[in-house]
């Protein structure tokens, strides 16, 4: 009883064999087939591995969602260079809440403002990269897929000796700031703090030394990660006036990176500037200094990059594979009645079965009488 189902269990699977097995003298081979087939292999292997680099490559995926942390600190990291001596400028921040804060974190180094020439060079690139960064967005992915391999974006040590005076001062360094809008600024003379806010000791400073002319090197906000670039990266601003105010309105956004590399909390930022120079006999009032009021926005943005999964992979491979062997086969039998169809028409005049053509040199005698009749 049992064999008996056991048997018929497998007469069942048996008729399920999508594969019938084909005696062999059932199959011929051809030359045509040949032919077809080494194209749809090659086809195959050259899609197979176009599919490759496909699977190979990543791309970044943009989510938005709400900053939720607001409990940390901000830290902001700073390069620039002032065309002014050391002693003369101070840099701190204020916060919204009027607090100052510490500015222990930076340090201020004499410097020649003006660059040598490989300095220059850099410079220059550096400003080439900017600029067509603001054209094509895409070159952004790129730099965030590769940004463990950047190079920082600090200018690179001076090759030659100085000759010149120490005529500049470069402020360079990190702070920690409450993650609310605020104001970084560089202005003249040593900040003290005050009990409403705080002041700078500008009265022992010339008007005539003023010179705020500057460029920043770098500027971002949050984990400092090489070979990303800041929007104000490379900014040189030269002034033909003393008394001239430079402002920098930042909005940041803070920005989770995930790519297979590196998984860091950073920022992006986007800018808009404005200069002036105050002249308060014409009613340009202000104080001349850099002042960059940043704020900080409630959304998130999240990179993540991602990648096309195996099992996508491998399904597009049989994809390819089928798709390819069943098309060409089927254009191959396609092509091969179209052949016979014309054959026949236009050489033999009517159809014959195309076991006959092969005897035509045999049949030559009965072939003519045939087509004669056919057409009259
Ligand atoms: C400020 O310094 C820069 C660089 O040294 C110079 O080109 C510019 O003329 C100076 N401006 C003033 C008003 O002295």
């Amino acid at each position: 009883m049992r064999r008996l189902n056991k048997k018929k269990a497998l007469n069942f699977v048996k008729e399920l064999d999508a594969f019938p097995k084909v005696p062999e003298s059932y199959v011929e081979t051809t030359a045509s087939g040949g032919t077809v087939s080494v194209l749809a292999f090659t086809a195959m292997a050259l899609l197979a591995f176009f599919e490759f680099f496909v699977y190979r490559d990543t791309w970044m995926k943009y989510e938005y969602e709400v900053d939720k942390d607001f409990t940390s600190k901000l830290r902001i990291n700073i390069d620039i260079t002032v065309a002014m001596r050391c002693q003369f400028v101070g840099a701190d921040v204020l916060d919204l809440a009027e607090t100052m804060v510490a500015s222990d974190g930076l340090q201020y180094e004499p410097v020649i403002f003006e660059l040598s020439p490989q300095q220059r060079l850099w410079h220059r690139t550096l400003l080439l990269i900017q600029n067509r960064l603001r054209e094509e967005h895409s070159l952004q992915d790129v730099l965030f897929k590769n940004v463990m391999k950047g190079a920082p974006t600090a200018l690179p040590p001076r090759e030659d000796d100085p000759t010149h005076p120490l005529n500049a001062c470069r402020i360079h360094g990190h702070l920690y700031v409450n993650k609310v809008a605020g104001n970084f600024h560089i202005t003249v003379g040593k900040a003290i703090p005050h009990p409403r806010g705080h002041a700078h000791l500008a009265a022992l400073v010339s008007h005539e030394t003023y010179n705020f002319s500057h460029r920043i090197d770098h500027l971002s906000f949050g984990e400092e990660i090489p070979g990303i670039l800041n929007p104000l990266d490379g900014t040189e601003k030269v002034s033909a006036d003393h008394n001239q105010m430079f402002q920098y309105f930042i909005t940041i956004v803070p920005t989770k990176l995930e790519t297979y590399k590196v998984s860091a909390d950073t920022h992006q930022y986007s800018v808009t500037e404005r200069e002036r120079v105050i002249n308060h006999a014409a009613g340009s009032h202000g104080v001349s200094g850099i002042f960059m009021k940043y704020d900080i926005s409630s959304l998130m943005v999240k990179v993540t990059e991602q990648h096309m999964p195996l099992w996508q992979f491998l399904v597009r491979l049989c994809g390819i594979v089928g798709g390819i062997f069943s098309t060409t086969g089927m254009l191959h039998s396609f092509v091969g009645f179209c052949v016979d169809v014309v054959c026949c028409r236009f050489k033999l005049g009517v159809y014959k079965p195309k076991s006959m053509s092969v005897f035509d040199g045999h049949v030559n005698s009965l072939t003519p009488l045939l087509s004669e009749n056919a057409e009259h």
